[in-house]
């Protein structure tokens, strides 16, 4: 079996390149990335000797390579994950979000159809897209596969996309495909853009902690293994052209999770109580910031078996522990471009 992973460098892609390299020595996992900003191949440096893993660098855009590539691998299964991910920067450039996510679907889409059209036997696509494209809840209600897609940011509205093309091929060709929509990750390797790795680099610092607005937006945190853990499953046993929500069943409203993350690095760098609380700033609020998001994640759970493996409390400590082992690549991911990142971002 030979399995194309696509955007397998960056954050979530990496933890699922490790779990099926490992897990599965009889299959070849390719890794297609275009080592964007947000791609990094130190990600993988535990398992890019592994005889059954391959690196490819190249764009999903790029659609003659993208159709060689096809022909030559002969692909039985794509998990494709190759977006551009952050919505901030889907504000600034709204663009490079609809040429990735949309077309770049889109040509995968194309060429996995051109190789398979009516030979579909045990081949499957499978796209991993978020629970963004839902839009925003109020106080009370939870996300379910039977929401109505309503995105309010340039990034949920291409994630949106992507999946609307992922079901009409589908629909009209018959290709054999699988979409799962999750909540927000967190853990080891996540790109110090989203919020919890910039605030742990921000701690570390002494910088300011940027709180968009008043802080009471509400996420559901799920760590990256789990998810892994949970594309894995969907992939290997969801039901085709079936749509799967996965979620951490843990809400955090953002001022509460900065401050749990100012306590427990505290005590990881041995400052006062209290002391990196004094950094949190309150900042311009993001532009169509939706409210709340949650997860109903019951149907993975009753079908599949799936529940998170580990607390938030747990999950946490990894990902702060890994952060202050990992100096290095924090401080090779933050030189250079995202310094003018955060410069335009936040000045
Ligand atoms: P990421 O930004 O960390 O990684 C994206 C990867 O895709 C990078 O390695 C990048 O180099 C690669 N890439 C970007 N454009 C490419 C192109 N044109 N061709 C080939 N490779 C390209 O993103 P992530 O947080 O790991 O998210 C992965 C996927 O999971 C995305 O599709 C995202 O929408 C989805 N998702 C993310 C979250 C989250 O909380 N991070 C939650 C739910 C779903
Ligand atoms: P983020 O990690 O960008 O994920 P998403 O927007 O996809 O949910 O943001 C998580 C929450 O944190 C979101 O409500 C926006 C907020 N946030 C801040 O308050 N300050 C920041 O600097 C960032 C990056 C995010």
């Amino acid at each position: 079996m030979k399995i194309l992973i696509t955007g397998g460098a960056g954050f979530i892609g990496s933890h699922v390149v490790r779990r099926m390299v490992t897990r599965y020595p009889e299959y070849q996992i390719f890794n297609l990335d275009a080592l964007t900003y947000a791609g990094n191949l130190e990600n993988l440096l535990d398992v890019e000797n592994y005889p059954n893993y391959h690196f490819i660098k190249g764009d999903i855009t790029d659609q003659d390579f993208i159709s060689q590539l096809f022909e030559k691998y002969r692909f039985d299964g794509v998990i494709h994950l190759a977006a551009e991910s952050h919505v901030d920067r889907s504000i600034s450039d709204p663009l490079a979000f609809a040429k990735t996510n949309v077309l770049g679907t889109m040509i995968l889409l194309n060429a996995f159809k051109a190789l398979w059209n009516n030979n579909w036997g045990g081949k499957r696509f499978y796209h991993v897209s978020t629970d963004e494209v839902y839009g925003t809840l109020g106080e009370t209600g939870l996300f379910t596969e039977k929401t109505p897609y309503s995105p309010n940011s340039p990034y949920s509205a291409s994630k949106a996309s992507s999946d609307h093309f992922v079901r009409a091929y589908g629909e009209t060709y018959g290709l054999p495909y699988v979409i799962s929509n999750c909540s927000n990750n967190y853990g080891p390797n996540h790109f110090p853009e989203k919020l919890i790795p910039l605030f742990l680099n921000n701690i570390i610092e002494n910088k300011a902690l940027p709180v968009y607005g008043d802080g009471n937006y509400t996420r559901d945190w799920l760590f990256v293994k789990d998810h892994a853990r949970a594309i894995d499953l969907v992939f290997h046993k969801g039901s085709t052209g079936d749509t799967y929500n996965i979620g951490g069943f843990n809400e955090w409203k953002n001022i509460d999770l900065v401050k749990l993350l100012c306590k427990i690095m505290d005590r990881k760098l041995n400052r006062n109580e209290g002391s990196s609380e004094q950094l949190i700033t309150n900042v311009k609020d993001r532009p169509g910031h939706d409210f709340r998001y949650a997860i109903d994640a019951s149907k993975i759970k009753n079908e599949l078996g799936w529940e998170p493996s580990v607390t938030f409390e747990e999950g946490l400590e990894q990902t702060v522990d890994w952060y202050m082992e990992n100096e290095e690549w924090l401080k090779r991911v933050t030189s250079g471009a995202y310094q003018e990142y955060y410069n335009k971002q936040y000045r």
